[in-house]
């Protein structure tokens, strides 16, 4: 992959975009090369959280690259943007936790890549932004479904509307970071929310993230009747028959991956 790092380390995998000198722009071959990375990573037993992160000091992701879209005809944004959401809907639903580590400018389709991860946590320096419009397009990557969905109807309508680009405590405080850290302790800060992570029944919170994120999908009735049958299914695991004795017995439980 030209574009795109992988590293594997006790569990966690780190992918990060790499292409510094246009500040992590997601040109095409990049969103294939992420679509194709996500493929992998999800199919690793050895991984169970993901960070997906930037790479240099200053941006995270500073959007589509709008070198490839200056000249492309209404068939090729599409099919652009139909690339992104193929491998943004296999980064949303992986089976693993994903944290985005947000090392400064996400803008654009970098802010629509950070919300497609589980978690989201973002330097000090971090900005974040939908600046499409100012640019005569709007969000393609997802960013009129997710940013409603995460930061509600008007706000999300606020930042598309005026392109304003909010820095990481504006993030924290409408909910569009989990955290705010210095940015010599973004890593540090993702590994230390992956350990306690790792410390809980991992296939417990696949399912969960799978409920929540269909769950947001439907109606409440209905959500509420999956998470039953999930809450259901989780007691046939050797995890919650661990869990729950280690309690009563007053262990430590050693929870495996079912
Ligand atoms: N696409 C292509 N190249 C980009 C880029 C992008 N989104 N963002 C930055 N670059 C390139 C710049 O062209 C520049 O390249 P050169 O050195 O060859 O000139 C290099 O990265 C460094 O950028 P700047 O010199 O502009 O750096 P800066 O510090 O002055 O500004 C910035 C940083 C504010 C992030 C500015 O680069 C910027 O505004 N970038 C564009 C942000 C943007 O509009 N993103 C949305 C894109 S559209 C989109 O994402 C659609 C969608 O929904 C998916």
């Amino acid at each position: 992959m030209n574009n795109i790092t992988l590293e594997v380390a006790d569990q966690i995998a780190t992918i990060t975009i790499n292409r510094p000198k246009s500040l992590n722009a997601l040109n095409s071959e990049t969103l294939a090369e992420l679509n194709e990375c996500c493929a992998e990573v999800e199919k690793r037993k050895d991984v169970r959280v993901v960070i997906l992160t930037g790479s240099g000091a200053k941006a995270f992701v500073a959007g589509a690259d709008i070198s490839e879209m200056v000249n492309a005809t209404p068939a090729e944004g599409r099919a652009m943007s139909l690339l992104a959401m193929e491998a943004f809907n296999r980064l949303e639903n992986m089976p693993q936790v994903t944290i985005a580590a947000v090392n400064g400018y996400a803008l654009g389709g970098g802010c629509e890549i950070s919300m497609c991860c589980d978690i989201r946590v973002a330097a000090e320096n971090a900005i974040f932004g939908q600046p499409e419009c100012g640019l005569g397009i709007l969000p393609g990557f997802g960013g009129t479904q997710r940013l409603a969905r995460l930061v509600g109807k008007g706000r999300a309508k606020e930042l598309i509307f005026t392109c304003d680009k909010i820095n990481a405590e504006e993030a924290y405080r409408i909910g569009l970071a989990n955290k705010v850290v210095p940015a010599d302790q973004l890593m540090d800060e993702c590994k230390k929310i992956a350990a306690k992570i790792l410390k809980n029944g991992s296939y417990a919170i696949s399912i969960a993230k799978s409920v929540i994120n269909a769950g947001l999908d439907m109606d409440l009735l209905n959500g509420l009747r999956m998470e039953a049958d999930a809450f259901g299914f989780t007691f046939s695991t050797h995890d919650k028959k661990e869990g729950m004795t280690a309690f009563l017995e007053k262990r430590p439980s050693e929870l495996t991956d079912f």
